[in-house]
């Protein structure tokens, strides 16, 4: 495994992090701190949480899996999502509960402690905010940065990030303090970034934390024409959402690591290895965010963070990218 800090904060944290979505979702928690276990095991350390993952179940899974290893684990959570009361702007219903985007210093400093009550740990060693204001009047980045900026200074928080901003947004959250990180939604799939925060971030030394990077499982190559997902599977009928899931995209998807069949042995890896290895090539993305439903899906993904593609696999790989191109 390789590591890498997070901006200017001091701290290492690893390529390949894991992300804890389905920590919050999954019924089993014996199996969800297995899976936590065996990344640990393998050199992840890096692990991205929020108390939206299962209305603070993610949290308090991963507080009580870390018990014993803390110094193992850099825990990155998020603030900002609040479904307490009805303070900030409407963000839709989710599970039947109202929930709202609130970036107030009052509300964030609740939410802060909250998180480290349920991570049952002294601070947090990245705080991002989840989603930027929908109503930026009633919260001005200043007051929010601000805040951020205290916690940092208070010994509350080690380093601070910023997730699903625009360009414009992080470059104001820079006016009123240090990011250390940002985190968006790239992959081979969602290509954008490379034109805006990857190059940005990595000339002004903040990490890029990528979610979705295996798009929800279309990127190990185990998601198959025939596949069935079960009935309370989101990605069931994803389609519109989703595009790659519709079997036309993904038969050209499939295709296309047909041809990868060479790199694959070359590398001794698997496809989900090979993505996360271009993934982080280079100046793209600093960590490599990927959920894991299993101890295995958590070891395999944590071996992709050990294989340093050559210039000219990682360009041909890009080449055959830009043929699949976008989906219909
Ligand atoms: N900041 C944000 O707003 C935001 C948004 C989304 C996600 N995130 C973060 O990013 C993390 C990762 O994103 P994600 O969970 O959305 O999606 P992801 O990492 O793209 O996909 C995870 C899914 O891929 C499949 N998978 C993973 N590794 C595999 C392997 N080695 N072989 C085969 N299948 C494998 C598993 O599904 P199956 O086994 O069921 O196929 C798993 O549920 C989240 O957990 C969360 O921490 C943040």
């Amino acid at each position: 495994m390789q590591y890498r800090s997070l901006g200017g904060s001091g701290i290492d944290a690893s390529r390949v992090g894991l992300g804890t979505w389905l920590t919050g979702v999954e019924a089993d928690e014996r199996a969800s701190i297995r899976v936590i276990h065996a990344a640990l095991d393998a050199g992840i350390t890096l692990i991205d949480t929020a108390p939206s993952y299962g209305w603070g179940r993610a949290e308090e899974i991963l507080g009580r899996a870390i018990r014993g290893r803390r110094e193992q684990a850099v825990i990155g959570t998020k603030c900002g999502i609040w479904w307490a009361d009805a303070r900030g702007s409407f963000n839709g219903q989710k599970e039947g509960r109202d929930t709202y985007i609130c970036l107030q210093a009052e509300t964030m400093r609740l939410e802060v402690e909250a998180s480290l009550k349920r991570l049952n740990i002294e601070a947090i060693d990245l705080l991002q905010v989840h989603k930027p204001a929908i109503e930026p009047q009633l919260t001005p980045i200043e007051e929010t940065m601000g805040c951020l900026m205290d916690l940092k200074r208070e010994g509350k928080v080690r380093a601070i990030g910023v997730s699903n901003v625009t360009m414009e947004q992080l470059g104001c959250y820079q006016t009123y303090g240090n990011l250390d990180t940002q985190q968006c939604h790239y992959n081979m799939l969602n290509r954008g970034p490379e034109r805006t925060f990857l190059p940005y971030c990595h000339g002004q030394n903040i990490a890029s934390l990528t979610y979705t990077s295996l798009e929800q499982g279309l990127l190990t190559g185990k998601v198959t024409l025939d596949r069935e997902f079960d009935p309370e599977d989101f990605r069931r009928d994803v389609g519109e959402w989703m595009p790659w899931f519709k079997p036309q995209n993904l038969a050209r998807l499939l295709s296309t690591f047909t041809g990868w069949q060479e790199l694959l042995e070359h590398y001794q890896c698997s496809i989900a290895q090979l993505v996360i290895a271009w993934t982080a090539f280079e100046s793209r993305a600093s960590h490599v965010l990927c959920g894991s439903r299993s101890a295995q899906q958590a070891l395999e993904n944590a071996a992709g963070g050990d294989i340093v593609l050559s210039d000219a696999d990682a360009a041909r790989i890009t080449t055959d990218l830009d043929q699949l191109g976008a989906p219909n």
